[in-house]
């Protein structure tokens, strides 16, 4: 017997950032002033991701690159292995993220890598709660997922494992 299934999910879309609830905007604000930061001298695709915790603490982090390219690590990690290191089992609510090149405008919105997803996962898996996804370019709409396994269908975690 074989079954055709289809996985799909929502999206909101938003044309700009005052459309956002004051909450979410001050979040990816915290995601543009990081991104400012960033240190990507050899792809020069600057990243900025911004985290909230439950306790309503955001925690930054950029993109940080290296001469040997596979030694950099993408935004999103840097910000929640951070947040991991600084409060061990505190919640996430959301995770903003935001690009900007030195070469192009970046008007689509941002897509974490796959590695990201994977990374973000493991969070979201252990705490059992979803962990909401803003996602924006340096110009043009934000899209925000409710969560971030809707972005890493069919994922690998640790329930496999036991
Ligand atoms: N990058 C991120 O920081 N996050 C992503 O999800 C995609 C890619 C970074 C890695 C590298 O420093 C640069 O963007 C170009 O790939």
């Amino acid at each position: 017997m074989v079954n055709q299934k289809k996985i799909s999910f929502d999206i909101t879309v938003y044309d700009s950032l005052n459309e956002l609830t004051k909450e979410d905007r001050n979040l990816m604000s915290a995601a543009v002033k990081a991104r400012k930061r960033a240190y990507a001298p050899y792809s020069k695709f600057n990243v900025g991701a911004s985290v909230l915790l439950e306790n309503g603490e955001i925690i930054e982090g950029n993109n940080q690159e290296n001469a040997s390219y596979p030694s950099g690590l993408c935004a999103e990690r840097v910000a929640v292995f951070y947040a991991g290191a600084r409060y061990p089992g505190m919640h996430i609510k959301a995770i903003a993220i935001t690009a900007a090149s030195l070469n192009h405008e970046v008007n689509e919105p941002a897509a974490p890598c796959g590695n990201c997803r994977q990374a973000i996962s493991e969070y979201e898996f252990r705490q059992g709660k979803p962990i909401k996804m803003l996602l924006m370019g340096e110009t043009g709409s934000i899209i925000e997922c409710k969560s971030l396994s809707d972005l890493l269908p069919l994922g690998f975690n640790s329930s496999f494992l036991d």
